[in-house]
């Protein structure tokens, strides 16, 4: 039995990548103002990035762009990605997006019927939480407190604290609800998993008050292969009946199919039986995402997403991906890195705060580790803490992180394992070294969404 699953698939085209000199490395760092979001991708030996519209495709998607019919209406690629969707989801009325929060901008306004209203989620990815509140509503994220105990294993840290979920909805009375969010799996706190068991509880309860619930599946084949392999009673299911299990609980679908629909850009809205909603949208769409049956996308984009779409439920796909990221995990925790425990669908989340204690928040640990990383071996994290959460609106403070996270995002089918041990062999390196690590302070700071653009200098 071999300790980590083997890739169903071998390479048929590569992109050549080059580790440019440790002096250019501090030197292209320095000018990109220590921050990774500014440095050039050709000046990066692994990209860690993100997960989003970073991944390969099969030789199955590209023969399918092929076939794309650009018809500005109607267009066959829109017929096939409509089956494709509306086969896995069992939904009705399907609409394209040009990404994750292109889907957003069209549904979150048409569910704030009135003011005051909020949506409450285990934890409301960014631009969910920036469309709820440009639409006026506030994000409440209500997830389990062993969400935040890193080094301690539970199967399903994405979960719902249901008692916490119906002490709002009771404060902030029903019909002020405008809906509950269910983040599969939840990205913000490591790709953590939600069981089948939480979301039928959140179900019964999104059904006693008559609230709306939606899934952000962003990577929800990700979250079905982990209740197959970790909740009791799916271990025969297919991981198509158990996200089929899943989308049954739920009114609408939201999903940057930029993840788990395998392609580099594209997004779903799928809704399940509410036609007046579906109307709305559909109005809405037109000036925000294109037309109904395009919203954005070319219909060679939508072809290649109706492929990956499918590929993305296959098991020996799934399980491949998620010991890749699991792998690391491993290696990291052998040598001491604290990390998210267990590693979840597409990232190794590494606790910074940790590692460099002797930096202040506001000096941002976590950045000050993905330099580091960048400086030892071209490797590109992003920072999760202090620095993306930015100020206080009021006060203009800034605003103490949970954890200082440092994000190792594993692109889809992209690096091999022998890519993820030379990335932890770095990491231990930094790890190793981690008394020198220095903190960070501002030269720029933009108003609003700072950490893509800040630039900064090291304090001495
Ligand atoms: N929802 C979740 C859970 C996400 O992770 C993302 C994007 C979105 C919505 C928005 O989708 O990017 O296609 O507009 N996450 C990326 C990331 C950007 O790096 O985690 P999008």
């Amino acid at each position: 039995m071999q300790k980590y699953a083997l890739p169903p698939y071998k390479i048929k085209m590569v992109e050549p990548i080059s580790l440019i000199g440790k002096d250019e490395r501090v030197k292209r760092l320095k000018e990109a103002g220590y921050n990774p979001f500014r440095l050039r991708s050709e000046d990066v030996y692994i990209d860690l990035l993100t997960d989003s519209g970073t991944g390969a495709m099969s030789h199955f998607q590209w023969a399918a762009l092929m076939q794309g019919d650009e018809s500005y209406a109607g267009s066959r690629s829109y017929y096939r990605l409509e089956k494709v969707v509306k086969d896995i989801t069992g939904y009705n009325y399907i609409l394209p997006a040009h990404q994750g929060r292109g889907a957003e901008q069209v549904v979150i306004p048409e569910l704030v019927v009135h003011d005051n209203m909020c949506f409450i989620s285990n934890i409301h990815f960014d631009t969910t939480r920036a469309h709820v509140e440009i639409a006026g509503a506030r994000a409440i994220d209500c997830v389990i407190p062993e969400c935040f105990e890193i080094s301690k294993y539970h199967p399903f840290k994405g979960n719902f604290d249901l008692k916490k979920l119906e002490q709002i909805i009771l404060e902030k009375e029903a019909k002020n609800i405008a809906g509950i969010i269910m983040t599969i799996t939840n990205n913000s706190a490591g790709g953590q998993p939600v069981s089948m068991e939480n979301m039928r509880a959140v179900n019964v309860i999104a059904k006693k008050y008559g609230i709306t619930l939606l899934i952000d599946g962003a990577r929800y084949a990700e979250n079905s292969f982990f209740i197959k392999k970790r909740e009791a009673g799916y271990e025969n299911k297919t991981i198509r009946e158990i996200a089929k299990e899943v989308f049954d609980l739920a009114d609408i679908f939201l999903m940057s199919a930029k993840k788990d629909g395998l392609v580099n850009i594209g997004g779903i809205i799928a809704i399940k039986d509410n036609f007046e909603l579906f109307q709305k949208c559909q109005t809405n769409i037109v000036p925000k995402e294109g037309f109904p049956t395009y919203g954005g996308l070319a219909g060679r984009d939508m072809d290649a997403l109706a492929v990956g779409l499918q590929e993305a439920l296959e098991e020996s796909y799934l399980a491949y991906r998620i010991d890749e990221v699991r792998y690391l995990g491993d290696l990291l925790r052998e040598a001491g890195i604290p990390i998210q425990y267990p590693t979840g669908g597409h990232a190794v989340f590494v606790d910074c705060g940790e590692i460099a204690p002797h930096i202040p928040f506001d000096q941002f640990p976590a950045q000050a580790v993905s330099n580091a990383l960048y400086i030892e071996g071209g490797i590109r994290p992003v920072e999760i803490g202090s620095l993306l959460l930015g100020r206080d609106p009021d006060t203009r403070k800034n605003i103490k992180a949970d954890k200082e996270f440092m994000r190792l995002t594993i692109p889809r089918r992209t690096y091999t394992m022998e890519h993820l041990r030379y990335v932890a062999e770095c990491l231990i390196s930094v790890y190793k070294n981690r008394k020198d690590l220095k903190g960070l302070e501002f030269t720029y700071e933009s108003p609003i969404l700072r950490h893509f653009t800040a630039e900064f200098k090291p304090v001495e």
